[in-house]
């Protein structure tokens, strides 16, 4: 095996229910995984570093998202190409293989292969903050509500979230996101709404009389192809890590720090040694601390700009840690030829150009990226949704209304996906998808009028924090381009 085993048995704050233990084989040799975990993760548990090669260069590549939305850990699984090895779990006697170039189809299907057909009237893509709240506020009031994710832990970016929130009560002031999944995933259940796990919307094919979306439902057995039709569909598909540019960056020891919380917070596995950060945005700061609860020596955080994006809150906590947070600096390169063995660092001048002779060589076996999100619009704009380039929210989204309705009718998003922000603030956004749905329907439409307005004004007061001003402003540049288009 190419690295070191990593599994963390002692961490501060969180008790890792791995599961039973189980084995598979990876290229013919036995490896130990729990029924928790991601192929990936025990793989990476185990030692392994290089999952695929890239197909042009042939170059290692290794674990970097975690959560399903890059192509780095696509493995052969019981001979299926192409699976996302980071949301497929362990199962007994699985067999995983290093799949050559883009992957040999098996020469006979043998795996179970049904269709099933689902009609609903709330339909909500994603399981996260957002979707939830969408989820919940519309069962609540009376419309039967299904959730859709494609991942086998419910409840997205929650749940690699130890550190505990801020705001108001109404936004789970204190309260560690780990402990908001639970809460909301209970409220969901106690309601009477439904989530399935496990299942990818793959293609929106058209509206008639409703909307209608293709998934695949991976069973331990097989696939199923599920045909979902709904008058009302709320999109909550979240965001992705950005990718930078620089010599080395496809080597296996360069993962996003959203990949890297996972990878320790959710599997209890350790992803290096020694690391450096790329970023200090609020996900670049809560992930130094998080790697140094998981044993990690964090090295230095880099930020290109002359400012601390995050909460200087948790930049205080790792500065107080020892942690040098470098500003104006970058990366320059990444060293090592099968993974990183080494990174060098350089200072920037003010037109963000590199000041020859202020290199700095690091000994560091990871190296996160943290330097931004931009939100997974795909399924909408695939689906139609006219879209609009918005730079305060992360990049190119769909125009929409203060209901959260896009500019196609019935469909909804909420969260990430209509710009970068707060996990407080996508659940907002899905409270306000939930209830304008319910309310449309004939649902309790006073009751759904009064919640949505109440999210409106706590979304409000929200933005008008310095760290939120932008998202404001994005937002009005949205809502008067849906007032030119609608
Ligand atoms: C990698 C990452 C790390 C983050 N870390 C932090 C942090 O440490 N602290 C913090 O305050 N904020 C963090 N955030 C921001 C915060 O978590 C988000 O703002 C919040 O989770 C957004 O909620 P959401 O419901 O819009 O999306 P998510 O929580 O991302 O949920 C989206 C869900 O949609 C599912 N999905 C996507 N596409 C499909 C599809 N086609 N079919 C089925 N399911 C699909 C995904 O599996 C996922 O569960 C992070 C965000 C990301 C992306
Ligand atoms: S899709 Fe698995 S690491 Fe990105």
């Amino acid at each position: 095996m190419e690295g070191k085993r990593s599994r963390i048995e002692d961490h501060p704050i969180l008790d890792f229910k791995r599961g039973k233990e189980l084995t598979f084989t990876f290229n013919g040799e036995d490896i130990k995984g729990y029924e928790n975990e991601s192929v990936a993760a025990a793989l990476f548990a185990s030692g392994v570093r290089v999952f695929r090669r890239s197909l042009r260069f042939d170059h290692p590549r290794g674990w970097f998202c975690g959560i399903g939305k890059c192509s780095s850990c696509l493995m052969r699984v019981n001979e299926v190409p192409n699976v996302r090895t980071c949301i497929t779990p362990v199962r007994d006697g699985m067999i995983v293989e290093r799949q050559e170039g883009s992957g040999k189809l098996p020469n006979k299907s043998e795996t179970e292969k049904t269709r099933e057909q689902k009609d609903v009237e709330t339909l909500i893509v994603g399981g996260g903050p957002a979707g939830l709240a969408a989820g919940i506020t519309a069962e609540k009031l009376g419309s039967e509500t299904l959730i859709i994710d494609e991942n086998f832990h419910p409840g997205g970016q929650l749940i690699k979230q130890t550190h505990k929130f801020f705001g108001s009560r109404e936004q789970y002031a204190s309260v560690r996101g780990i402990s908001i999944a639970d809460k909301l995933l209970e409220d969901l259940s106690n309601y009477g709404g439904t989530y399935l796990t496990r299942t990818s919307v793959v293609g929106y094919y058209g509206k008639g009389k409703k909307h209608t979306l293709l998934g695949v439902q991976r069973t331990d057995n097989g696939y199923k192809e599920l045909e979902f039709s709904a008058e009302n569909i709320v999109v909550a598909s979240g965001a992705q890590e950005n990718y930078l540019d620089f010599p080395g960056n496809y080597l296996p020891g360069v993962y996003g720090a959203g990949g890297v919380q996972t990878l320790m917070n959710v599997y209890g596995v350790r992803p290096g040694q020694n690391a450096l950060i790329i970023g200090a945005g609020n996900v670049g700061l809560i992930v130094a601390y998080q790697l140094m609860q998981a044993g990690v020596n964090v090295k230095a955080i880099a930020e290109a700009l002359p400012h601390i994006g995050g909460y200087l809150v948790h930049a205080s906590k790792v500065s107080r840690l020892g942690v040098p947070i470098l500003l104006r600096h970058s990366i320059k390169k990444a060293k090592g030829k099968r993974q990183v063995t080494g990174a060098t660092i350089v200072e920037l001048d003010e037109n963000w150009q590199e000041i020859e002779g202020t290199e700095k060589d690091l000994d560091v076996d990871l190296i996160c990226i943290a330097v931004g999100l931009s939100p997974s619009t795909e399924l909408l704009l695939q689906a139609g949704c006219k879209r609009m380039f918005v730079g305060e929210l992360g990049g190119w989204i769909p125009i929409h209304d203060r209901s959260m309705e896009t500019s196609l009718s019935g469909m909804y998003l909420a969260g990430d996906v209509s710009g970068i922000e707060e996990a407080s603030t996508a659940m907002m956004e899905g409270k306000i998808a939930g209830a304008t749905i319910a309310g449309k329907r004939g649902h309790k439409p006073k009751n759904a009028e009064k919640i949505k307005r109440e999210a409106q004004d706590h979304l409000k007061k929200a933005r008008k924090s310095p760290f939120l001003k932008p998202v404001a402003k994005g937002k009005k540049k949205v809502w008067k381009r849906w007032n030119e288009v609608s």
